[in-house]
């Protein structure tokens, strides 16, 4: 059967599940300063609309801020129905050096920029983007509570995280999404992926066809084996069966592969009406090798 096209947020909002992940439109290396072809990323953008995308993901980091401009410059006014996540907690001084600040105020301050630079009043989903190892994560989640009553932000989400970690703080507020490193070929996830399907929050899975986030390609797309076997026989390519496998591994599977190339949007949006067989999703359960 053909996976489910949409997925319910904790607070109701409906989103289609095969989302768009806008970093890789950022100066290049290290996805760092203004993305060099600007008009040509304002087109990539309104084509994954124009597509039916409704779920767009990015960060304060990426850039620093020129990835959530780009987006604000080119979708402003936003349509109705189109559902933003962006995520702070994460300062970059250049291509190669970061620091973590997940202090209230840290976070505070990437929010009023997020919000500036989207153009919005409130963030549908705000994510911490990684736990900084010298605040307490339950400070963090704080952190994004007061945001959330004060209605900057509506969503709150934690990505790079461990299930002891979200466990740990879901008392402290309700916890809507966790984005980490997962694909079909990278499988670390598997206890949060059944971990948010048990409990009804969304998984965003970055890297879904196994790019290293700072280089350009993926692996998965050319992937010999399972993939491509699979793919010859429903006249699809590898890299759509890795985002179905994924669409059909649970219904709170939200990808957000990434492109700056409009061919590869069309593409990888047409993988949600893939039809996996039950013994063609056995064997890629198994690894994607042979
Ligand atoms: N939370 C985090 O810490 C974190 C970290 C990294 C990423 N992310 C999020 O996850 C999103 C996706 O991650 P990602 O971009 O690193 O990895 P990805 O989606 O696994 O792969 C993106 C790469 O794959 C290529 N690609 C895309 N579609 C293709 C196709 N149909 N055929 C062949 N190649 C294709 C792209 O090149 P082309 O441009 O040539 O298509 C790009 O280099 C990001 O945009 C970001 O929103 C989050």
């Amino acid at each position: 059967m053909v996976p489910p096209l949409t997925f319910r947020f904790i607070d109701g909002t409906e989103v289609r599940r095969l989302g768009y992940g806008a970093m890789r439109l950022t100066g290049q290396p290290g996805n760092f300063g203004p993305y060099e072809a600007w008009d040509d990323g304002k087109k990539v953008l309104q084509r994954a609309l124009e597509l039916g995308i409704n779920f767009i993901d990015t960060a304060r980091a990426y850039g620093p801020g020129w990835n959530e401009r780009l987006i604000g410059e080119t979708l402003h006014p936003y349509p109705q129905g189109l559902f933003i996540a962006t995520k702070g907690g994460v300062v970059k001084k250049t291509a190669t050096e970061r620091y973590l600040d997940g202090s209230p105020e840290g976070l505070r301050r990437d929010c009023e920029e997020s919000l500036k630079n989207l153009r919005l009043d409130c963030i549908d989903l705000y994510q911490l983007h990684w736990v900084d190892p010298g605040v307490p994560l339950s400070e963090s989640v704080l952190g994004l509570a007061q945001l959330q009553q004060e209605g900057k932000i509506r969503l709150i989400g934690l990505s790079n995280i461990t299930v002891k970690q979200l466990e740990e703080v879901r008392s402290i507020a309700r916890i809507a999404s966790v984005q980490n490193r997962y694909s079909v070929g990278e499988r670390q996830g598997e206890p949060m992926v059944a971990y948010c399907a048990r409990e009804g929050i969304a998984f965003v899975p970055y890297g879904p066809l196994g790019a290293d986030p700072m280089k350009p390609g993926a692996p998965l797309a050319s992937a010999e084996g399972a993939l491509a076997d699979i793919g010859r026989k429903l006249g699809a390519t590898a890299t759509q069966v890795a985002l179905s496998w994924l669409l059909h591994r649970a219904p709170n599977i939200l990808p957000i592969p990434g492109t700056t190339s409009i061919a590869h949007l069309e593409e990888n949006v047409e993988a949600a009406k893939l039809d996996l067989e039950p013994d063609q999703l056995h064997r890629l359960d198994d690894g994607v090798g042979g």
